[in-house]
């Protein structure tokens, strides 16, 4: 049931802190400061390169995978859209793992990719949220995301849940190539363990992004734009927005603006600008500005500091509470979750059964 939820997507949404903790809980060994997967029949320290495959959001949370697989465990990762990788001659060599990723395990364009790659002699290994489901069954190592049954077409825990997954095989990959020594593991663990608590913190800006969803909900277009692993979450946000409120909306990566899609600035367009403070902050606050110096009106989810740094001519900010960039992934999908949620409710849309969209994709 959706319990005093008005919708099944805000329930889920709700449910984050929950669930990722007990998707954590069964990937972290706490007292030992160490992450724990099931053991493959493979020799995961022998893998010499990751496939990804994925879906919609799945694919998003692959993508911001690649980051963390390619900075831990120094293994070089292809990543494809599902219904693209089959017909691109995909070259797969022994010592290769393929990962699909999906919420329903029976996604037809990734089942088939993954039927593809297992022909071709890749090892699989399935994040998925239904341990049951085909792709579940099929797979070499099963990995699943407990984040329960997710009802609201638009997925939300799933993608939080199937990240805390890919963290801890991440670091799990690095440990089994020799490159994680114990204290770089056990600081691993210990951010992934403030996840929870971050998600929390970042639910507690709920109704303040209610407030400003009638500044997103009468635009045509809207763009997203994030660098490292917020660029991924730029292409999330995006594909929340355009399927639950019909609003056209693009996430480009921060810097590739420049090339092309600026030309879409005026001051009909509201940017969404994920930027928490860290390394990567300053870059994507001068491609900030350069979308306000066109007029353009900006709505900017960061931190306390990177707000107060950059905050000032925004048409709105959105305060997040500081984490580790390890997490920042999952805590900042909140709030992007969360516009979508609020902007379709304010259009009247039917957020739980968006037209045209089924919750599970079983035809290719
Ligand atoms: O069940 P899967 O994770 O394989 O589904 C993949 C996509 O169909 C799914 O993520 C879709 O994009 C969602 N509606 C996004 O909210």
């Amino acid at each position: 049931s959706k319990g005093n939820h008005r919708h099944y997507m805000l329930k889920e949404i709700y449910e984050q802190p929950i669930v990722v903790a007990q998707t954590l809980r069964s990937y972290l060994k706490r007292m030992e400061d160490q992450v724990t997967l099931p053991i493959p029949d493979f020799d995961l320290g022998a893998i010499k390169r990751v496939t990804i495959v994925a879906c919609g959001t799945s694919f998003y949370a692959g993508m911001v995978a690649k980051y963390w697989f390619e900075q831990f465990a120094r293994v070089p990762v292809d990543l494809d859209v599902a219904s693209e990788f089959r017909y691109r001659a995909p070259v797969m060599e022994p010592g290769g793992l393929m990962i699909v990723i999906s919420q329903s395990g029976e996604t037809a364009d990734t089942l088939a990719a993954l039927r593809h790659a297992k022909a071709e002699g890749q090892k699989i290994a399935a994040v998925v949220n239904v341990p049951t489901s085909s792709m579940a069954r099929e797979a070499d190592l099963l990995l699943p995301s407990h984040a329960g049954p997710e009802i609201g077409v638009a997925s939300t825990k799933a993608f939080t849940c199937q990240l805390a997954v890919l963290a801890a095989l991440a670091a799990n990959l690095a440990r089994a190539k020799g490159l994680l020594t114990p204290a770089q593991e056990k600081e691993i663990v210990r951010h992934l363990a403030e996840a929870p608590a971050a998600l929390n913190g970042a639910l507690a800006y709920d109704e303040k992004i209610a407030e400003m969803a009638h500044l997103i909900a009468s635009a045509r277009d809207v763009l997203y734009l994030g660098r490292g692993t917020d660029y991924p979450l730029a292409l999330e946000g995006a594909l929340k927005l355009k399927e639950i409120s019909y609003i056209h909306a693009e996430g480009y990566a921060a810097g590739e603006m420049k090339h092309g899609p600026i030309a879409l600035i005026d001051d009909q367009v509201p940017v969404i600008v994920i930027a928490p403070s860290g390394p990567l902050f300053e870059k994507t606050v001068s491609n900030m500005q350069e979308v306000q110096a066109r007029g353009g009106k900006v709505v900017l989810i960061s931190d306390y500091d990177g707000i107060q740094a950059a905050g000032e001519g925004c048409m709105a900010t959105i305060t997040m509470p500081k984490v580790h960039p390890l997490i920042a992934p999952l805590v900042y999908a909140v709030p992007v979750q969360l516009l979508a949620y609020h902007v379709a409710v304010a259009k009247g849309t039917d957020v739980d059964q968006p037209r045209n969209l089924a919750k599970s994709v079983t035809v290719e």
